[in-house]
């Protein structure tokens, strides 16, 4: 089975709040809420890879001593088997401007579950009530 491993960032807001983003029409998985964050190129540091697509998906700036690993996903689609890192950050540079047409949303951790999320993120939830309530 194919490894692929995607990192994604729990962006949390001064009022406790984490940003999801809609996957956009024409994508797999189109029309689910996900975390932030996307595929490494080849060679780079999955911390490169994610202060790569927050600025390109979200047009922030974040630093690496910024991103803190909370937890770690591994799900078996049916093409690839998924390892996903989720990092928090709650410091970056620039206003959330999603780049790609993406509808967001700042929610609490507890209401995370009301959203569709792909199966792969659905479990990063419970971490996330655990540290922001
Ligand atoms: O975002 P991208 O399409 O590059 O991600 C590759 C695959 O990783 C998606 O098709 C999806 O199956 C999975 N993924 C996920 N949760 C995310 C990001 C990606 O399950 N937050």
């Amino acid at each position: 089975m194919k490894l692929l491993l995607v990192v994604a960032a729990a962006l949390v807001d001064a009022d406790n709040r984490v940003l999801i983003a809609q996957r956009p029409e024409g994508k797999q998985l189109a029309g689910l809420w996900e975390f932030p964050g996307g595929k490494l190129d080849p060679g780079e540091r999955p911390e490169d890879a994610l202060i790569r697509e927050l600025n390109e998906e979200l047009g922030i700036t974040v630093k690496a001593p910024c991103l803190a690993p909370l937890t770690f996903a591994s799900h078996a689609y049916e093409e690839f088997h998924l390892l996903m890192p989720l990092y928090v950050c709650r410091r970056w540079e620039g206003f959330v401007a999603p780049a790609e047409g993406q509808a967001i949303r700042w929610t609490r951790a507890r209401d995370l579950r009301n959203f569709d999320m792909p199966p792969a993120d659905a479990p990063l939830i419970a971490p996330l009530i655990d540290l922001l309530g």
